[in-house]
């Protein structure tokens, strides 16, 4: 027996065991192991910041003994991650992310991802584009599956890049070089613009199926186990907060809304919602409170579930 067996056998069991599931990945998990998570932090902050991402991971590895969880870093430190939140096209980003997760191989038996703020999007937009690894139960915290029209506040020390976003969005959020190079305005809804939306958005409009349908996205979605969208009822930083549902304002103004149901997109089932819905995999929950403010008792009761 070569040494380097010998030594796995002596040593490191639960490594070899690790290494043999790997060896015969296929669809079927091994359910005595938890599934892992996959973080994907909001705008302005980072996969590592231990007031926000840092706190969660450790409160799910605290609460589901022995899960990996991997916070995603977009870029090579703390500070890049940061600023690619505002500044690196989301196309690349949501490319960039499949590619770390094919690359994993603690994930190759599926993961569940939890998605913070715009990482919400971001990581649905993951499961319609790139099936695998298998995402198993999405679940996005104040997502804006419709986009926003409007950045009312900003999180702590970024209010000055803030402020430059406002001015660039309403110089022209879908100018291309605007969209190819700003985060917010990949996401940026305007009601009274619904056309340019549609034809210029790079990356909701396409995510969200405004210029066609693209059947592997619906399909790809329709394989999460639990799409879960949790909507902060006194959000005051997403507009509309309706969004955090798939709800948006109506075509033509900005004050009524409509909700997921009432949407073409439901209605046509252009991306696989109402699908799921009819099999009861969308759940739509409320936590009471500002934007992704939560109790520790309140993500111990209502997400890890999901979790496990
Ligand atoms: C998948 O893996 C399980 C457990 O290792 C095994 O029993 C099963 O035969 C495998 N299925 C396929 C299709 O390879
Ligand atoms: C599943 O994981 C446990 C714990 O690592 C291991 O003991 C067991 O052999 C694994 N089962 C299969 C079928 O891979
Ligand atoms: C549909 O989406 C897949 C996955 O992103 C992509 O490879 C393909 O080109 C898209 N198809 C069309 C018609 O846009
Ligand atoms: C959007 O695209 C359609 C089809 O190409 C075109 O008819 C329409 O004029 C465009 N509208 C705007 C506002 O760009």
């Amino acid at each position: 027996m070569a040494p380097l067996a010998a030594g796995c056998l002596l040593l490191l069991f639960s490594f070899c065991s690790v290494r043999r599931t790997a060896a015969s990945w296929n669809t079927s998990r091994n359910l005595t192991e938890p599934t892992p998570v996959v973080i994907w932090h909001g705008m302005g902050d980072s996969c590592c910041n231990p007031l926000s991402m840092g706190f969660i991971k450790k409160l799910v590895e605290q609460e589901i003994p022995r899960i990996y969880v991997l916070s995603l870093e977009i870029g090579n430190t703390i500070t890049e991650d940061m600023e690619n939140s505002f500044f690196m096209n989301v196309n690349d980003q949501v490319a960039l992310v499949c590619n770390i997760l094919s690359k994993d191989k603690k994930l190759q038996d599926g993961y569940n991802a939890m998605g913070f703020s715009q990482g919400g999007q971001f990581l649905r937009a993951v499961a319609q584009r790139c099936p695998s690894p298998a995402m198993v139960n999405l679940i996005t915290f104040g997502g804006q599956h419709q986009g926003v029209y409007g950045l009312p506040h900003c999180p702590g020390v970024s209010s000055h890049i803030c402020n430059w976003i406002r001015k660039m969005l309403n110089l022209g959020a879908y100018s291309s070089p605007i969209q190819e190079h700003l985060v917010q305005a990949e996401y940026w809804h305007d009601p009274l613009n619904e056309d340019l939306y549609r034809n210029k958005s790079i990356f909701l409009a396409d995510i969200n199926q405004e210029r066609g349908i693209n059947e592997s996205y619906k399909e790809n979605l329709m394989k999460l186990k639990k799409f879960v969208m949790v909507k902060f009822s006194s959000d005051t930083m997403v507009d509309p907060v309706d969004s955090e549902w798939f709800g948006f304002y109506k075509a033509g103004q900005a004050k009524e809304t409509y909700t997921l149901k009432e949407s073409v997109l439901y209605q046509e089932d252009r991306l696989g919602l109402k699908a799921m819905d009819k099999v009861k995999k969308l759940e739509f929950l409320t936590a009471n409170g500002d934007h992704l403010q939560f109790s520790e008792e309140w993500f111990i009761k209502n997400i890890v579930p999901y979790l496990k």
